[in-house]
């Protein structure tokens, strides 16, 4: 049973007024909350068991080594890894992004090579590419996005020549919600000899992710907004392109060997950890992912599609309301971009904080889509497991405020 109330009960931070109205907090597609279990398992952990791991043969630092690899282990399930030699820690998305354009892209990529993007790609998934492509001569393209917010399928199809070497996209929109179809995108870049990147900091709280069946060649998500901490993030790759990349960053731990004269790399995952990781977040991630697959990523999907069903419904009510993205909510995630009539997206975020209501306004990091929308701003209402209907309705009524006051 998907129980919101229940649900809710687990969210401390939800229950408090802010503005003297009860807190509407619609901004977790930028960071999610965190439940009891998280905030519990990292207390715990400072409390009883705080020490570097990997080093100590003592007990704490035993129990902290355990618990930090067994997180890795359950992250792997989650996203149904074949080994989870396969799972590296890195801080966020963006790391892992950067961590295989600077690993992958530096050692792989040559004049005349083709990186294919998407106008819908949040920074995270074009900035590292483009400054790859500066140092090696490849070029960054970009397959065009519709007006309804959808991926222009026939111009990837002609973009992808065999100069393409990687598929660089998001799985789903932190603006326009989209979900792409990544199953088509891969398979298709695979035929023409490309490897895919999937940017799944928005689809892996959001949906059941399985990189085997998806088929794809890189995964990177954040755990801070799938009920986890700062400071953790993932990269998923297959184990061959894992073994055959260099190490990102170097130093401590991601060694095997080291004389003056040079040093051998460790065994996977370990060879892209180099440093003091971020132990009580991969462990608090852990939690994070246990409180999720107790929910069941199918009945967290659900209830998205439930919610984005209701909040296109009723804000398309709204009058001057204008919403991007496909209006299918079977298409798209719950992070729902809009803008009202002329008004700055910043004075609605306003009205809407007097209200008690946390939204987003601004580019959301993705610049580039927004030039394509003629605009430079949108406001973003974002949902997640504890967001109600009556939320949504509190929404609606400070957009008619908003309007009122400023339209
Ligand atoms: C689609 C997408 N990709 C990448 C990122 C970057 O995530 P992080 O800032 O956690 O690295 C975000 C964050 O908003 C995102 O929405």
């Amino acid at each position: 049973m998907f129980d919101v109330h229940q649900i809710r009960q687990d969210f401390p931070i939800l229950h408090q007024t802010v503005n003297g109205k009860p807190l509407v907090f619609l901004d977790s597609a930028a960071s999610s909350q965190k439940p009891l279990a998280v905030i519990e398992t990292i207390d715990t952990y400072y409390r009883q068991y705080n020490a570097n791991v990997h080093r100590g043969i003592y007990q704490i630092s035993e129990k902290a080594s355990a618990a930090y690899e067994q997180a890795r282990k359950k992250i792997g399930r989650f996203i149904n890894a074949r080994s989870w030699r396969e799972v590296i820690y890195t801080r966020n998305a963006t790391e892992s992004i950067n961590l295989v354009a600077y690993s992958w892209g530096l050692s792989r990529l040559k004049p005349g090579d083709v990186i294919l993007s998407t106008e819908m790609e949040h920074h995270a998934n074009i900035v590292p590419w483009q400054q790859v492509a500066a140092r090696t001569g490849a070029q960054v393209r970009y397959i065009p996005v519709d007006e309804q917010g959808y991926l222009d399928m026939a111009a990837f199809e002609a973009m992808l020549t065999p100069q393409v070497r990687l598929v660089a996209v998001t799985h789903m929109s932190n603006v326009l919600g989209t979900i792409n179809p990544v199953e088509e995108i891969i398979s298709k870049a695979h035929q023409a000899g490309a490897k895919v990147l999937l940017d799944a900091a928005q689809s892996a709280p959001h949906m059941p992710i399985d990189v085997q069946a998806l088929d794809c060649d890189f995964l990177a998500f954040s755990g801070h907004k799938m009920l986890g901490p700062t400071g953790i993030g993932i990269l998923w790759a297959r184990r061959e392109i894992l073994e055959a990349m260099p190490p990102f960053m170097t130093g401590g731990d991601m060694i095997s060997q080291v004389t003056f004269s040079g040093s051998t790399w460790n065994e996977l995952p370990w060879k892209f950890e180099a440093g003091t990781p971020a132990i009580a977040q991969a462990i608090g991630l852990g939690a994070a992912v246990d409180y999720l697959v107790r929910l069941g990523m199918d009945n967290v999907r659900q209830h998205e599609i439930e919610l984005t069903a209701y909040a296109l419904d009723r804000l398309n009510q709204v009058e001057g309301l204008r919403i991007y993205g496909p209006q299918n909510p079977q298409h798209r995630g719950g992070a729902v971009a809009f803008t009202l009539g002329s008004i700055h997206p910043h004075d609605v975020a306003a009205v809407l904080d007097g209200e008690g209501i946390a939204v987003r306004a601004g580019h959301h990091c993705a610049m580039p889509l927004h030039d394509k929308l003629g605009l430079v701003a949108t406001t973003r209402a974002s949902f997640y497991i504890y967001n109600l209907p009556e939320e949504i309705d509190r929404l609606a009524e400070g957009l008619d405020k908003a309007r009122e006051l400023l339209g």
